[in-house]
């Protein structure tokens, strides 16, 4: 096969939900379409959700599994498939962010009963900044739930963009009878006696055919009126405007059931994109170039404390990439060689020869690697990662053991380069500052200080509102607003300014005393 078939045929994308949505069910369920696993209940994904918050083996435990899962590579009917986990505790919602930096499209899962979520906003919100194309499965359609023309009107509105049923719920929850295609013209029915079974599809040439009314009695009637209302709401779906991330094609189904996740999967094999160019701050690269280039949008700590080494998944952005070749760090200007670069499929990592645009590759790391980081031939380009965004807790970090000091510094710097927390240096002391998303990292910093670096921190509470980067169009008010919020002037990791806004009152009075400041909830502006 050649190089520009096997991009075309590949597809790289994340399943995205809020938690219990059935994000982990659904993936499974894909897993045992393309035989990479062979039983329900192989994937448990790395869900902390359940876990006590301070159960730390639990989440080493975790940890561990993610490291197989974060990659789920599998063959279907020809295509290569490359499904990214995410994390399912809100709390570590900057990875998953990070992770729909390296896909080309994304699986919205919704719950028919609870609609669209808190964490769905969220994940649309980084999806719509970077036009990723997007598709919606109602879930849990077995269980009652909301009408799907409500369903449909909440996801447009919440979500922010047009949606286009591609399928159709016959009854819902008990009264559940069957999924109804839009777009072959078929009729799936709805068996609950056994979850792993695929009823054959009945097709019809439309609905007016008798064959309807025989086949599903009393739903044809209603069936038909919610058709007709469909084709009459909606526009006829445009595969262009999928792409262009303008509509998201929506899919009803019950992912516990089985029930709708192969028409899922066999039109997202159609209309889903394969690689698609990728934006560094130089250039727009395109995938079919032969150079090859990626980014590292993933590092994984081991699992092994006495081993410091770590897993940088590279995604591939365009050229092949081979085993044993030199490529640059462009961040370093270093030339890496990779002896045992990681795929993964189904269920096993192997040690790969090549790998193509749309591919994640593992790459063993003694600490060479930041996110973000760009790799390629020679050139010198950096791929744009995504904007950080400001945390909604803060804490003081102080070093609890004084003979542990430069441990403490090591294990903080490359827990940030892995992404773990985002660290805020204050301009007047140098005091630490550690901002998350949830309660659940900084535990995990604490824990894995002391049992990777063989450092004891110690937090102390800092009430702050926001973390704003700042843009200075003036010198002399930047200057004079430094030296009267000197407390609150911090830099990133990056080394850029931002201001620790101790509550929403405090960043008005500073937006309205400082006019020529200008004040962002994220690095990138
Ligand atoms: P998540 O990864 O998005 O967090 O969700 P997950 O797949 O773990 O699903 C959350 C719960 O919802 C699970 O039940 C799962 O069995 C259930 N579920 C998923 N899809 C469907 C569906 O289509 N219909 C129904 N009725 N339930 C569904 P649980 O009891 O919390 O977990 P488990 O013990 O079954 O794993």
């Amino acid at each position: 096969m050649g190089f520009k078939e096997e991009i075309q045929r590949r597809r790289t994308f994340a399943i995205v939900s809020h938690p219990d949505a059935g994000k982990t069910t659904l993936t499974e369920k894909l897993l045992l379409f393309g035989g990479a696993i062979h039983v329900a209940g192989a994937v448990k994904s790395n869900k902390i959700k359940k876990t006590a918050t301070s159960d730390f083996m639990e989440i080493e435990r975790q940890r561990g599994i993610s490291v197989a899962t974060s990659v789920m590579g599998f063959e279907y009917q020809g295509t290569k498939i490359n499904i990214l986990d995410t994390p399912g505790h809100k709390d570590f919602a900057e990875d998953t962010f990070r992770t729909l930096t390296a896909v080309d499209s994304v699986i919205v899962v919704v719950d028919a009963a609870k609609g669209v979520e808190a964490q769905t906003e969220k994940l649309m919100k980084v999806c719509r900044m970077r036009k990723t194309p997007v598709i919606v499965f109602v879930n849990k359609i077995d269980r009652e739930g909301k009408d799907p023309f409500d369903l449909l009107d909440e996801i447009e509105e919440q979500l922010k963009i047009k949606v286009r049923p591609l399928s159709w719920p016959v009854g819902m929850g008990k009264r559940l009878n069957s999924v109804y295609n839009l777009f072959d013209k078929k009729l799936y029915y709805f068996s609950a006696e056994d979850k792993t079974k695929i009823e054959e599809p009945i097709s019809f040439k439309d609905l007016n055919d008798p064959a309807v009314d025989a086949t599903i009695n009393d739903f044809a009637e209603k069936l038909r009126e919610d058709v007709e209302l469909v084709d009459g709401v909606y526009p006829e779906f445009s595969n262009e405007e999928y792409l262009n991330a303008e509509t998201a094609p929506v899919f009803f189904g019950s992912a516990l059931y089985n029930f709708g996740v192969k028409e899922l999967l066999e039109s997202f094999i159609q209309i889903a994109p394969s690689p698609r160019p990728s934006e560094a701050i130089e250039r727009t690269v395109d995938p079919n170039e032969e150079k090859f280039s990626g980014f590292i949008f993933k590092i994984h700590a081991n699992m092994d404390p006495n081993h410091r080494d770590r897993l940088a998944f590279v995604k591939i952005c365009s050229g092949t990439f081979k085993r044993n070749t030199n490529y640059l760090h462009v961040g370093m200007n270093r030339k890496l060689k990779f002896s045992s670069p990681t795929a993964f499929m189904a269920e096993k990592k192997s040690i790969v020869e090549e790998a193509y645009p749309g591919d994640i590759v593992g790459l063993h790391d003694t600490g060479n690697f930041k996110i973000g980081d760009t790799l390629t031939e020679g050139e010198i380009m950096n791929y744009k990662g995504l904007p950080s965004f400001s945390p909604e807790m803060f804490k003081y970090i102080e070093n609890a053991d004084p003979m542990k000091s430069k441990q403490l510094a090591k294990g903080i710097d490359q827990l940030m380069d892995e992404g773990v927390a985002q660290l805020f240096t204050l301009d007047m002391n140098g005091r630490k500052i550690i901002g998350c998303v949830g309660q659940l990292q900084f535990e995990v910093i604490e824990y894995r200080l002391l049992h990777e670096y063989g450092a004891k921190c110690r937090y102390e509470q800092a009430t702050l509102h926001k973390a704003c980067w700042v843009k200075a169009n003036d010198t002399a008010e930047w200057e004079d607003f430094k030296r009267r919020k000197y407390k609150a002037v911090a830099k990133d990791k990056h080394g850029r300014y931002v201001y620790l806004a101790e509550s929403a009152y405090d960043l008005q009075m500073a937006q309205s005393n400082f006019k020529s400041i200008e004040f962002y909830f994220t690095s990138e502006f």
